[in-house]
């Protein structure tokens, strides 16, 4: 007689209890129950009518670098958008259409090339354009959200919307999807001199080596600044800066990092964060914002 477990590995491309620590940049968390990785529409179609049928959680993973995954992993479906049509991309003049998968740095590098103006203010932020798009990843000098026209979006029953940037409600570090999975992206640019967007790149990428722990395993900056406030500069103050917990700390470089420093479990992690709350709670009377999404939910 088969399995539960035979009838599922006869799907195509789903994969059982799947550890998802190399899929994240802090390198740090559990397995997934069920995991797929679409590569094209027809597997992710695939993948949408399993997920139809098993009604459990679902979570949509690009890049992993905004991301804490608990070390019991996730009793669900985790639907990885890394490899989704990677290379797809397109332009048209000022427009360039890009899927999900597509990496945020191929991005800034391949626009700068065509001359296209914009994206410089996301120099060195890692991910996919997907998890760019959801987290409305930014900096000082810009947001993605500003340079979005259109996105095209699945629903949970599998339905494709196209949507307007301009009707999407984007925040800080957020966007508002309904909890849709992002599949292209159109962005609107503008024309300068391929040399003087480099330039800006370059500026952007100094300045950001300069003040964070790039080489270190991270999630970036852990808490949203509170309105008027840097985290980072708080936390700096506070004392924290190389303040260790099991494998985890806080980084000497940015105060709002924390990294892995080797071995580092995803209760390392949550302790500290809960010590550094309580802290800041006392210090400032100021509630610290997670940015970082921490799952399962
Ligand atoms: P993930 O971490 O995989 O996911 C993040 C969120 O997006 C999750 O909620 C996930 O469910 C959702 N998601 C992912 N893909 C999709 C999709 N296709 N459709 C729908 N939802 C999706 N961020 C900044 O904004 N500015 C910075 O300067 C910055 N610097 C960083 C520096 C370092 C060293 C690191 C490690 C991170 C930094 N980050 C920064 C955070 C992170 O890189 C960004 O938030 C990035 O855009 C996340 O993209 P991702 O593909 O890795 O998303
Ligand atoms: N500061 C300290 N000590 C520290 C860190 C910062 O005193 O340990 C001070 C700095 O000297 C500066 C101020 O705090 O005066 C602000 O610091 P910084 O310019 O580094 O910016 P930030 O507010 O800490 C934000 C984003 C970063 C983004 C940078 C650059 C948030 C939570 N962080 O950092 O985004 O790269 O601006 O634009 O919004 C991320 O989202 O993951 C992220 C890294």
């Amino acid at each position: 007689m088969q399995s539960a477990h035979d009838e599922d590995l006869k799907i195509k491309g789903l994969r059982r209890d799947f550890p998802l620590r190399n899929y994240t940049t802090f390198k740090i968390g559990g397995p997934a129950k069920y995991f797929f990785e679409p590569h094209s529409l027809r597997d992710l179609n695939i993948a949408v009518s399993f997920i139809k049928d098993i009604r459990s959680p679902v979570y949509v993973l690009g890049g992993g670098s905004n991301l804490l995954v608990s070390d019991e992993g996730i009793d669900g479906v985790v639907l990885c958008m890394k490899h989704f049509e990677e290379k797809h991309i397109r332009r048209f003049g000022n427009l360039v259409r890009i899927s999900a998968g597509y990496g945020l740095q191929r991005l800034v590098n391949q626009t700068a090339r065509w001359g296209l103006s914009g994206l410089e203010g996301l120099a060195g932020i890692p991910g996919t354009l997907g998890g760019a798009v959801r987290m409305n990843a930014g900096s000082h000098i810009a947001n993605i959200g500003e340079f979005v026209s259109f996105v095209e979006m699945m629903d949970s029953s599998g339905k494709i919307q196209r949507v307007r940037g301009s009707d999407i409600m984007w925040g800080y570090r957020s966007a508002h999807l309904d909890g849709c999975v992002v599949l292209y992206v159109e962005m609107e640019l503008t024309r300068a001199a391929p040399s003087i967007v480099r330039k800006k790149i370059s500026e952007t990428y100094e300045r950001k080596r300069a003040t964070q722990p790039l080489t270190r395993r991270s999630a970036g900056c852990f808490f949203k600044n509170p309105a008027s406030h840097s985290a980072g500069q708080l936390l700096d103050e506070a004392g924290f800066k190389g303040f260790v917990q099991g494998g985890a700390a806080i980084s000497r470089k940015h105060a709002n990092f924390i990294v892995n420093r080797g071995g580092a479990s995803a209760g390392d992690v949550l302790a500290l964060v809960k010590m550094v709350r309580e802290k800041i709670k006392q210090l400032y009377n100021l509630e610290l914002e997670s940015e970082v999404a921490v799952w399962p939910y």
